[in-house]
């Protein structure tokens, strides 16, 4: 695997890329609409591909398109000077992949940007991980100047888990031992789109939050600013000895938001009278 980004840069070529408009796979999901949002705050032209169109912002043009059956992506990727790979499902995500590089590749080489998952090759025996890894494969072998940035867990994913964990009635189940560096997905948006409208990187350096935390600690959190009452029980997870190891921490090097967990979850739930999440079903234990 060339993590140097040598293969990258040669593929690159000589002069200035143009990058607008950018396209944005996946551009309504929780990272896209940051991607998306962030590229529309510095100016650019964008392009947003999904199956459904949802929340998109003014200045942005969407394209209908399936990116598994392979429908609708030639128009959507004509001319972009850049592509921000953010769809994803629970399957299918390489086949996904190879219809998005080759119609890149038939679209004249833009810059390819994939986002990925931190820790995956010490975690490829769970599938959509293993998924993840060969996504990483297909844009490195595509022949398309690339970038890959393998980021943490997103707080609003944990966001979205703690609210499903505190459906359990007076004790929660946490998986046990694991160690977690969330991150603001819309700090991952903001370092995809400098990555995409520079040069392109090979492997960046990984991305994660400000804090080092366990599920236990993130889930206490989110109870206490939710005003909810209830015993937080660890429970093994089998196969999970790599991230009890610390698989989901980003490598030497990697780069760090700003953004805590805390000031996540005072500004998602600010807005509703006492912190109590809105979404909630659960009453105080
Ligand atoms: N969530 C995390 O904590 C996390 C952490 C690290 C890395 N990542 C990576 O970040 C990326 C984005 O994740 P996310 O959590 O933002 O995903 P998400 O919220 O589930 O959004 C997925 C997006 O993909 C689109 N999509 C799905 N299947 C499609 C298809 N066949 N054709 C076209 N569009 C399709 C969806 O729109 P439609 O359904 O309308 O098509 C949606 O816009 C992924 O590569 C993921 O592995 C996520």
């Amino acid at each position: 695997m060339d993590v140097t980004g040598s293969r990258a840069g040669r593929a690159e070529g000589k002069g200035k890329r143009m990058t607008s408009p950018v396209l944005v796979t996946g551009g309504t999901g929780r990272l896209g609409r940051s991607v998306v949002a962030r590229l529309v705050d510095a100016g650019h032209e964008v392009r947003v591909l999904a199956r459904r169109q949802r929340d998109t912002l003014p200045q942005v043009t969407f394209f209908a398109g399936d990116l598994l059956r392979g429908e609708g992506i030639d128009p959507a990727v004509r001319g972009a000077g850049a592509i921000i790979n953010c769809a994803t499902a629970t399957k299918g995500d390489a086949q996904v992949t190879r219809n998005l590089v080759a119609a890149a590749a038939r679209a004249g080489s833009p810059h390819f940007v994939q986002p990925s998952i931190v820790g995956i090759d010490l975690m490829a025996q769970w599938g959509y991980v293993k998924t993840k890894l060969e996504v990483e494969r297909i844009v490195e072998n595509s022949g398309l100047p690339w970038t890959i940035l393998r980021v943490t867990q997103f707080y609003n994913y944990c966001f979205e888990n703690s609210r499903k964990l505190a459906k359990f009635p007076l004790v929660a189940p946490v998986p046990g031992g694991f160690t977690v560096q969330p991150v603001d997905s819309r700090e991952v948006g903001a370092r995809l789109v400098g990555l995409a409208l520079g040069e392109p990187a090979g492997r960046a350096p990984d991305m994660s939050g400000p804090e080092v935390s366990s599920w236990k600690d993130l889930f206490r959190s989110y109870l206490a600013a939710t005003h909810q009452r209830k015993w937080v029980v660890p429970m093994p997870v089998p196969g999970s000895k790599a991230v009890r190891n610390g698989a989901l921490l980003p490598g030497p090097g990697h780069t760090e938001g700003i953004r805590t967990w805390d000031q996540f979850l005072t500004e998602e739930l600010g807005e509703h009278r006492g912190g109590l999440d809105p979404a909630s079903q659960v009453k105080s234990a």
